[in-house]
């Protein structure tokens, strides 16, 4: 039993008037949705295969706690799938202030995801870890991506200048596809150890893959228990297509009506926790890049996808909250919360004469933190704006499985909904063509010169001063 409840009451028209989902709307939605479910079914889907392979995170764990014995920095080298479920299961499960914390109660090496090639970043990073001290877990499905593969360049010539040809070796961990790219070539070459991304999993659906194991169970996570609460997910999802029973069905059901029957293209996900805050950022690249597509699976113009945005509770009360309440009916909001955080931390009583704190004394910022999100629903509810929030116990290894997956399969589900392949992502592929043109990468040539002829500005449009 996972106790995790997917609310969608605020989705409804009932409690949210007409930008709500009326019965009828779902009643007629039955047809579409059976015949979307079966198709997820019936798809040998990669990423459900992933909870079940407990043998890879044993040999994970092996690895991992020999690193955790060597060094005391690890690094992940990727990008956008190849970093995002590192970020978001790291500060998901691990202490909110890991790096900064004595080794104990640390529980492995200090972990750094730059997730960029800003210059600036990695060299700051560079004076801030000993290479002694470090190993870089370079992470590419594609083998080949301008951003992680320069990166690796950069970190592996400090490595080698630091530690000679030799030992340089011991602190690289290449996590790549298992038979495809130079990057594999490059293993095989030059003897780094190696992980295998199954080439039926993309990017954004390979947290649970070697791309996010090995920097969890590097840090002392239970990666075990991480796939345990997944492959019950997984298991909820196949026992029914049914909605009410499927919650990531049901999930992907309303959110396709927001979006196409209500005019709500931008659903925004908004923690309230601290630790979840990164799982938003997660999503953001799993709902866009999987739902935002050009055509759909006949080859018609389509030009699809449910923007997903990001907001922090409470801090986004104090910033955006203002326009969701009040402004367009564009949006649907899903928050993130928790009913037990790890601690408790009491407001004490103090200046008994002073209304605007005296209230305060004697309550929890646990209690604070889940009322001000009732509140919020509540003005945005009757403000006429729909929201539904997905609500945790607490937020532990198997929670956080199951919550990813959740997800996942609602992304899937959605994509069948939407007529669209929602695991590939041409528009990601066309701008990393140009990088490779821009670059002087062989074979590219013509990338180059549409970018040049493309980019070439009028100076009338530009404002310098
Ligand atoms: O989901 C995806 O496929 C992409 O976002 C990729 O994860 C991202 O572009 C990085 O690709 P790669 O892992 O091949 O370097």
């Amino acid at each position: 039993m996972l106790s995790l409840r997917y609310d969608f009451n605020d989705l409804m028209a009932e409690r949210v008037g007409e930008h709500g989902v009326a019965d009828a709307e779902l009643k007629a939605l039955g047809p579409k949705l059976e015949a979307a479910a079966a198709r997820v079914e019936k798809a040998t889907l990669g990423f459900r295969k992933l909870p079940y392979n407990t043998k890879l995170a044993d040999e994970v764990v092996a690895l991992a706690s020999g690193i955790q014995e060597r060094s005391d920095n690890f690094v992940v080298v990727g990008i956008g799938g190849s970093a995002l479920g590192n970020i978001a299961l790291h500060s998901a499960l691990n202490h909110p202030e890991y790096n900064h914390l004595l080794r104990p109660p640390r529980r492995g090496p200090r972990l750094f995801v730059p997730d960029n090639v800003d210059p600036d970043r990695i060299a700051g990073l560079l004076d801030a870890v000993d290479l002694d001290d470090t190993v870089f877990n370079v992470i590419t499905k594609s083998g080949g991506t301008a951003e992680t593969m320069s990166e690796f360049l950069v970190f592996r010539d400090a490595l080698i200048k630091k530690l000679g040809p030799e030992r340089h070796v011991e602190h690289i961990v290449i996590t790549t596809d298992p038979a495809k790219g130079e990057l594999r070539e490059i293993v095989k070459q030059f003897g780094y150890t190696s992980l295998p991304i199954p080439p039926d999993v993309g990017g954004r659906y390979s947290v649970l893959s070697a791309v996010g194991l090995l920097s969890a169970a590097v840090t002392g996570i239970d990666i075990h228990k991480l796939l345990k609460g997944a492959a019950e997910m997984d298991a909820l999802c196949q026992k029914s297509r049914k909605l009410w029973e499927n919650p990531a069905l049901t999930g992907a059901a309303l959110h396709y009506l927001m979006d196409k029957a209500k005019g709500k293209n931008i659903q925004v996900m908004m923690p309230y926790s601290h630790a979840l805050r990164d799982v938003a950022d997660w999503f953001r690249q799993l709902w866009a890049e999987s739902l935002g597509k050009r055509v759909d699976r006949d080859g018609k113009k389509v030009h699809t996808g449910q923007t997903p945005e990001k907001a922090v509770g409470v801090t986004d009360q104090h910033s955006v909250m203002q326009l969701y309440i009040e402004g367009p009916f564009d949006k649907v909001i899903t928050f993130l919360t928790v009913d037990e955080f790890r601690g408790t931390v009491p407001i004490p009583t103090a200046f008994p004469d002073f209304e605007a704190v005296k209230y305060l004394g004697g309550h929890t910022l646990n209690e604070l933190i889940n009322a001000e999100q009732r509140a919020t629903a509540l003005a945005l509810t009757q403000s006429g704006k729909p929201n539904c929030a997905i609500r945790l116990p607490r937020v532990d290894e198997k929670t956080v499985g199951a919550l990813l997956f959740l997800l996942e399969m609602q992304t899937a589900y959605a994509g069948e909904l939407y007529g669209i392949n929602a695991f590939d992502q041409p528009g990601v592929e066309l701008g990393k063509n140009f990088t490779y043109g821009l670059m002087g990468r062989q074979g590219y040539d013509a990338k180059r010169k549409e970018v040049e002829q493309a980019s070439k500005p009028n100076p009338k449009w530009v404002v310098s001063v």
